[in-house]
Parts: structure tokens; C-alpha cells; sequence
């Protein structure tokens, strides 16, 4: 718990007659006038002359909090004592706002503005005199929109996670933030609860600042910053109202100041071994199905080669480690009280499944970090030798479905996981008769009267995808209609061109691309096809003849997939701009600049 301790900041001394970036703009050279001019307005918030001329190294503090911003909001007063470490370590600290980025109310969807944070906080780090960056990640996709940024950018930079909300409870029990609600949802269908009691049974999971605290995307997503190497070792999951995360943020304020005088790059932390080692310690820690589509992101704009088969190939396999919501019991304090990310890392360090000689923000290697820093609460974090489930990586599925999807196969049912994933003595394929919903909107309006849902359908929502939403909606996780749901049928196969929500336990196949809106063939399903899904050879197929297949193409093409037009010029700009989910939905020309 002594972070202080233990990243130890070290004093580099900048290598004689190195000039950091920021003398470009305020070191008087060959043009006083421009240097004047770049200082002047500087002066009206009162830093001098001698500060801006003093050849020290000029923090930007990236802040994605704000009103409207709630999960990252607590960055406000964090980001005090980020420039209270940069001025102890010698530097200066110049904050400024980023594109928010609110996960829960930004409609249609906030992953469009993943890539429009990322574009905003590019243009700043190029064109304003900054050497380094302490990016203030948290909520979902601010972390990936920085760490995507800070690839393209490379200057030195540094993630602060605002860190998860203190533990929820409702009625003695422990209340996951964002997977209270899909839990609520399913009460509230059933007529168990009704709409007053939906509305305070969600307030329950939501005590304090700070992101979600269950394994949803938003810890998936700085873990994995502290798995790549990105921020201080074990700052990732200390809750935002803890003491020590306002040390944390102390401690790296001081540590991106060390960053810039030894010139430590995106480029030299965040290598190929390092996207391993956070696929590997994705699936040991239970992370979003939503990590693959960013990690892909930031590898592509670091100019690093990861593809969905890496996800398959390296993590499949891995055990589960860490128990915690969605797919195990607890939340982000007692994961943080286990020992957090170094915990695990030490396990997968031991049997050898990590790379130990990465090098990581603070000048030292992962294996230095990380080693013999084994959990003491071995409910909370297992020993690899007994893990909470073995082989809990996703699953990379392709097939006449589409060209690839994925599964989390730790959150789904152990009955599930049986009967479709791991019976040896059963190695027949699921098929079933799909039914189709085109949006949430269709499915929401539909699911309940729809007689040929039985425990053998699949559900298929489709047009949720980065171009149909556009965005791509976390709508992929559904549920079975009430009156199975009361028959003790609490989960069917569902597919989808959309994503899931990272706090979901759904047995899904979603980021299915191409997209529908892009003429993938979830375009071309009825309600009644038949697909069959055999999750051990990695394959969904239509199982309709290749006559009938061609003939609905010829039909999709003559009439093309009905999308609901942009709302907005960037929803435009991103639908011409974007690629699929399977190749992390980066803006394409985009990941040219390096
Ligand atoms: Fe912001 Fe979960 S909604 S972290
Ligand atoms: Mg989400």
C-alpha cells in the first residue's frame, strides 16, 4: 500500500546540452518576437518570465473530468497534487481540457468519442510547448483515447486512473456499479421490483467518486495502462476516495518530470512484448470484452502489429485469477487491498507467461516491479497453480457469420461453459433458430412478444456496429424474455455487430465484423435461419444453402443496409473515417502519423 515507497521516484539529471521541447517556444533564439509573443499571455495567470525561461520541463496535465463527466470528475482535486509532485521534482504544470467523455448519458454512444478525444488531445500535444504528459484516465475510453494519443504523439506520458468508486451494498450484499443495472433490469422484467425501486436499487451501486468498481471496462482499461507499463505499478486500482490515491497522484506528478529528463517515450514502454503482456494479464484479471477493440487501437497508432488471433493465441488460455464482478464476486476495494495489478502480474511472472524485462514508467522493468508482490488474500487473488477457472481468455470466433467475433467465456454460466466449451465427451456444435432485432430500440420493443424465443433461440441484434449505430452501442448483452427468465432460463446465446458493456455476464459473440452496415452477412439473416455455434473449433455458420446465400446478397446489395443517417458532422466525418471493431475502430488515416 506504499506506493510512495515503493516507485521511489529517481533524480536523472538531463544529459548535457540536451534542450527539451518547450525551448522551441520560450527560449529566446533567433526570434525574440515569436518567444515574446509565445510567453506573453502566459504572464495573466501569473507565472513569470523566469519560470516559462527556465529551461524546466513543461507538464500538461490531461483533464477528462468535468460536470458532465462524472466517473473522472474527482480529477479535479487529484490533479492538486499531480502539479504539487511535478513543482517538487522541478518541473511546471499547465492543465488543460480534454473532450469529455461520459460513458453513461453520452447519446447515441460514447465510444464516438473515443476517436474524437484522441484527434483533440493530438492536436494539442503536437502544436503547444509541452515535453511530457500526465494523462488523467478513468472512465472507459479516456484511457484508451490517451494512451492512443500519447503513441501517436510520443513525447513522455503518464496515466493517472481517477481510480473505482468505494464498494456498493444493497441488502448486506455487495453491489457491482454498472452490473447493478443489468441485475435491476432483469428484476425489474420479471415485475419483482417496480420502476421506484429500479431507480434506488441502481443508486446502491454508485457510494462515491470514481469510475465503476467492478472488472468493467474502466478498470480493464488502466489496468492494462499499468500492464503496458503506463502508470506507477499498483496505482491502477486504488479507489478514487483512498488517501493514497491522492499519493498516487503526488507520486506521478514527480515521476513524469523523471520521465522527460531521461526522455522515457510511449515508444520505449509500450512495445510488442508489452501488448502481450497485457493480453495475458487481461485474461487473468477477468477484463472487458471491450480492451481488445482498444488495445488494438493504441498497438495500431504506436505502429505495433496485434490482431484479434494475439487474443486467441496468447490469452485464451490463461486462468482466471482475480475475483471480481462481473465474472467473480468482489470489488475494487478488496481488489485493491489484495495487491491489485502487481499481485497478479507476480503470479504470471512466475510461471513464466509474462515478459519480466519490459520497461515501464518509472525506469525499472516489469519483472522489478512486480516480483514476489503475491497476494495475502488468496480469496480475492488466487495462485495461478488454483485459479477461479481455468482457460478464461475470450475466444476468437470467425465462420460464414462474419470474418471475426469474440467471446468472454468467464463470465458465461459453468453449466454453459460445459455443455458448449469444454465437454470432451460432447463435442456436438449448438444450433439454433436465430431471431433478429435491428437496434435496441426493435429489441426493447419486441423481446416480450415474440412466442418462438425458447431456451434454443439465438438472439441477433445487428446495426449496432461503428458505422450502422453509428459508434457501436454496447447493446449485445440481452437478456430472455420475462416469462423464460421466471422458468429458470437465465441466459441464450446472443451475437451481435454492436459491443457489450464490460460489467455484463451474458454469453455473447459480439465486435462481430464486418458489421451489418458494412455488408456483413448478419445483414442477410431472417428471423427462423439456422446457425450453428461450435465454440471449440471457434466458428458461428448460417446454415442455409449457398444458392440462398447469394441470392439475399444479390437482394442486400440491390437494396443496401437501411442506416439511420448521422446526426451530427463528426457522426458523418467518423462513418467515412472508421474502421471495424476487429481492427479496433481507428480513424484509417489516422494511424499513418507516428
Ligand atoms: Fe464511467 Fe463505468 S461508466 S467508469
Ligand atoms: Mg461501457
Amino acid at each position: 500500500l506504499s506506493l510512495a515507497a515503493e516507485s521511489g521516484t529517481r533524480r536523472i539529471v538531463r544529459q548535457p546540452g540536451r534542450t527539451l521541447r518547450s525551448s522551441a517556444w520560450f527560449e529566446c533564439r533567433s526570434d525574440p518576437g515569436m518567444t515574446a509573443i509565445y510567453m506573453e499571455r502566459y504572464f495573466n495567470f501569473g507565472i513569470t518570465r523566469e519560470e516559462l525561461m527556465s529551461g524546466k520541463p513543461m507538464i500538461g496535465i490531461a483533464q477528462t473530468g468535468s460536470d458532465i463527466a462524472p466517473c473522472n470528475r474527482h480529477h479535479i482535486e487529484l490533479s492538486k497534487r499531480v502539479r504539487e509532485g511535478i513543482r517538487t521534482a522541478g518541473g511546471i504544470a499547465f492543465e488543460f481540457p480534454t473532450h469529455p467523455i461520459q460513458e453513461t448519458s453520452r447519446r447515441p454512444t460514447a465510444t464516438l468519442d473515443r476517436n474524437l478525444a484522441y484527434l483533440g488531445l493530438v492536436e494539442i500535444l503536437t502544436s503547444y510547448f509541452l515535453d511530457g504528459v500526465v494523462l488523467l484516465t478513468g472512465c472507459d475510453k479516456t484511457t484508451p483515447a490517451c494512451l492512443m494519443a500519447a503513441a501517436t504523439v510520443n513525447i513522455p506520458a503518464i496515466c493517472l486512473n481517477v481510480g473505482p468508486m468505494l464498494n456498493g451494498y444493497s441488502e448486506g450484499r455487495l453491489c457491482g456499479a454498472g452490473s447493478v443495472v443489468w441485475t435491476a433490469r432483469e428484476r425489474y422484467a420479471t415485475g419483482e421490483i417496480d420502476e421506484n425501486e429500479y431507480m434506488d436499487y441502481i443508486s446502491r451501486g454508485t457510494p462515491s467518486v470514481g469510475h465503476c468498481n467492478t472488472m468493467g471496462t474502466a478498470s480493464t482499461m488502466n489496468a492494462l495502462a499499468e500492464a503496458l507499463g503506463m502508470a506507477l505499478p499498483g496505482s491502477a486500482a486504488i479507489p478514487a476516495a483512498y488517501r493514497h490515491r491522492a499519493q498516487c497522484a503526488y507520486e506521478t506528478g514527480k515521476q513524469i518530470v523523471e520521465m522527460v529528463e531521461a526522455d522515457r517515450k510511449p515508444s520505449d514502454i509500450m512495445t510488442r512484448e508489452a501488448f502481450e503482456n497485457a493480453i495475458v494479464a487481461n485474461a487473468a484479471f477477468g477484463g472487458s470484452t471491450n480492451a481488445p477493440i482498444h488495445l488494438l487501437a493504441v498497438a495500431q497508432h504506436m505502429g505495433i502489429e496485434l490482431t484479434m488471433d494475439d487474443w486467441d493465441n496468447l490469452g485464451s488460455k490463461i486462468p482466471l485469477l482475480l475475483n471480481m464482478q462481473p465474472s467473480g464476486e468482489y470489488l475494487g476495494e478488496e481488489y485493491f487491498r489484495a495487491g491489485g495489478l502487481p499481485a497478479i502480474m507476480a503470479e504470471l511472472l512466475d510461471v513464466g507467461k509474462i515478459h519480466g524485462g519490459v520497461l515501464t514508467c518509472n525506469g525499472r522493468t516489469m519483472a522489478e516491479n512486480v516480483r514476489g508482490k503475491h497476494s495475502w488474500d488468496r480469496r480475492v487473488i488466487r495462485p495461478y497453480s488454483d485459479p477461479l477457472m481455468e482457460e478464461a481468455g475470450f475466444i476468437h470466433l470467425k465462420g460464414t457469420l462474419f470474418d471475426s467475433a469474440i467471446m468472454k467465456t468467464c463470465v458465461i454460466s459453468p453449466a454453459f461453459r460445459r455443455r458448449y466449451l469444454s465437454n470432451p465427451d460432447d463435442p456436438m456444435a449448438f444450433e439454433g433458430n436465430v431471431v433478429v432485432f435491428d437496434g435496441p430500440e426493435d429489441y426493447n420493443e419486441r423481446l416480450e412478444t415474440l412466442p418462438e424465443i425458447d431456451e434454443n433461440a439465438i438472439l441477433v441484434m445487428r446495426g449496432v456496429g461503428p458505422l450502422g449505430y453509428p459508434g457501436a452501442a454496447e447493446v449485445v448483452n440481452m437478456h430472455p424474455p420475462g416469462r423464460l427468465l421466471k422458468q429458470g432460463v437465465d441466459a441464450l446465446f446472443c451475437i451481435g455487430d454492436g459491443r457489450q458493456s464490460g460489467t455484463s455476464a451474458c454469453p455473447s459473440i459480439l465486435n462481430a465484423s464486418p458489421e451489418a452496415a458494412a455488408g456483413g452477412n448478419l445483414a442477410i439473416l431472417r428471423n427462423g435461419d439456422r446457425l450453428r455455434i461450435d465454440l471449440p473449433k471457434r466458428r458461428v455458420d448460417i446454415l442455409i444453402s449457398d444458392d440462398l446465400l447469394e441470392e439475399r446478397k444479390k437482394d442486400l446489395q440491390a437494396s443496401g443496409y437501411p442506416l439511420v443517417p448521422s446526426g451530427t458532422p463528426w457522426q458523418e466525418l467518423f462513418r467515412q473515417e472508421t474502421d471495424q471493431l476487429s481492427n479496433g475502430m481507428v480513424l484509417r488515416n489516422a494511424v499513418k502519423y507516428q
